[in-house]
């Protein structure tokens, strides 16, 4: 007897009329229309089931805390930095555990169940590290929570930046960060990306900077870090974020950096809200639009995918933990407008950010989690479209959050009354 049987649902790789069957937790057969018994049954009726949501970059120490203790006049991003300098002193354990729970309800019920989130850890008395290190407890039971040690002042431009970092790594942060194009000079980012990734090695932990996050086409910390990737056999354990330089750089230079990446392992992360908000903020007209070169990346054989990065803090003041939202400003902003430019852009936020986060037992295969989303969509495309309702969001086979499906009531005149389902047809 199946714990759970999904019936009629249709796979993001187009497969339709799929039965999934559920047996402790895991996907125990992926096939069409099988009959079983089962102690619980869905029909899907023809909806996309998906892999759950995946955000490989997001603050989780900063989110929710928009208008503390005040609010980002410029919008850009030195000045947001210099906010989370204001706020630092006046957090306190509980008000950060409090908010970043609240995110993780709202990312649950968005049928996002992994996040990838940076912890500052410039702060001495690492307030935030211990109280992320306590939401990720509080949370495993129904979000994988991975942490970074993220030293946002600069691990070499601060004062005790190197022990506090690794402080945070004894206490069982995740991932190594960093923030090479915030040290004082080139040389010194450089520097900063090299003891990072030895630190990284030596302890056998993952790597994932803040690199380039400027518009400064010199910006190049990137290319060091794909080379210390390879010096210190690191492939495939290296994640790059932001990368928004390389949108404004030579193209010749860039032709040699694409390979080199590539030949690295080395991810990519792009943040397509939070680019498309902070950079270019210096220009007068035309205005860049500043994220990286995402079809590129991913054309050059690169493993690319969005992250969230923000959500009502001293960056940006919007985001509601919808992934579906930031592959929808990634597509516009990347022109990934074609049907496999769109399907490419919902792999950023689902596949493609498992591999960034080293996710085991991800994705739609038998043997791996029942950790899964119904969306009110019938295939990827119309799911960012709609910004599709999560139907039911699933973890480990057990049912975590539901949505009622959107339907709109009409009142027309000479109509009389009638509801409308935003997605009448299928497409294609
Ligand atoms: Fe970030």
């Amino acid at each position: 007897m199946l714990d759970l049987l999904i019936t009629n649902a249709t796979l993001p790789d187009g497969r339709t009329g799929m039965s999934v069957a559920v047996q402790g937790g895991r996907i125990a057969e992926i096939t069409q229309g099988l009959d079983a018994p089962a102690h619980e049954t869905l029909d899907a009726q023809g909806l996309l089931l998906a892999p759950h949501f995946v955000d490989p970059h997001f603050h989780m120490d900063a989110t929710l805390s928009y208008g503390l203790p005040r609010v980002n006049q410029s919008g850009t991003l030195l000045e947001g930095i210099a906010l989370w300098g204001e706020l630092k002193p006046l957090l306190t354990a509980d008000a950060l555990i409090e908010r970043a729970l609240a995110y993780c309800d709202w990312a649950v019920a968005k049928g996002l169940l992994a996040v990838r989130s940076h912890v500052d850890t410039s702060d001495p008395s690492l307030l935030a590290v211990d109280a992320l290190l306590e939401v990720k407890r509080k949370v495993a039971p129904y979000l994988d929570l991975q942490l970074v040690a993220f030293p946002q002042d600069g691990v070499l431009r601060s004062p005790g930046g190197v022990e506090n970092l690794e402080r945070a790594l004894d206490k069982g942060v995740d991932v190594v960060g960093g923030i090479p194009h915030f040290e004082r000079t080139m040389a010194e980012g450089a520097a900063s990306v090299k003891l990072l990734c030895e630190i990284a090695a030596a302890r056998g932990k993952l790597v994932d900077m803040h690199c380039d996050e400027s518009d400064d086409p010199l910006s190049r910390h990137i290319e060091t870090l794909a080379f210390e990737t390879q010096r210190l056999a690191l492939q495939g354990r290296v994640t790059g974020s932001h990368c928004t330089s390389m949108h404004s750089m030579d193209n010749y230079y860039v032709s040699k950096l694409l390979p080199l990446i590539a030949q690295s392992g080395v991810s990519v992360v792009s943040n397509p809200l939070i680019n498309i908000t902070l950079q270019g903020r210096h220009d007068t007209y035309p205005k860049r639009r500043g994220m990286t070169r995402v079809p590129e990346l991913m054309a050059a054989g690169v493993n690319v995918a969005f992250g969230h990065d923000c959500v009502m803090d001293p960056w940006y003041g919007m985001g509601s933990g919808d992934m579906l939202e930031v592959a929808h400003m990634g597509l516009h902003v990347a022109q990934m407008t074609s049907q496999d430019g769109i399907r490419q852009c919902f792999e950023a936020v689902t596949t493609n950010a498992a591999r960034v986060m080293h996710l085991e037992n991800y994705g739609l295969e038998a043997g791996r989690d029942a950790s899964f989303v119904l969306l009110q969509a019938r295939d990827p495309v119309e799911a960012i479209r709609l910004r599709a309702a999560r139907l039911k969001v699933f973890r480990k086979g057990r049912l975590l959050a539901e949505t009622p499906a959107a339907t709109a009531s009409l009142h027309l005149p000479g109509r009389g009354a009638s509801t409308s389902w935003m997605a009448p047809k299928r497409q294609g």
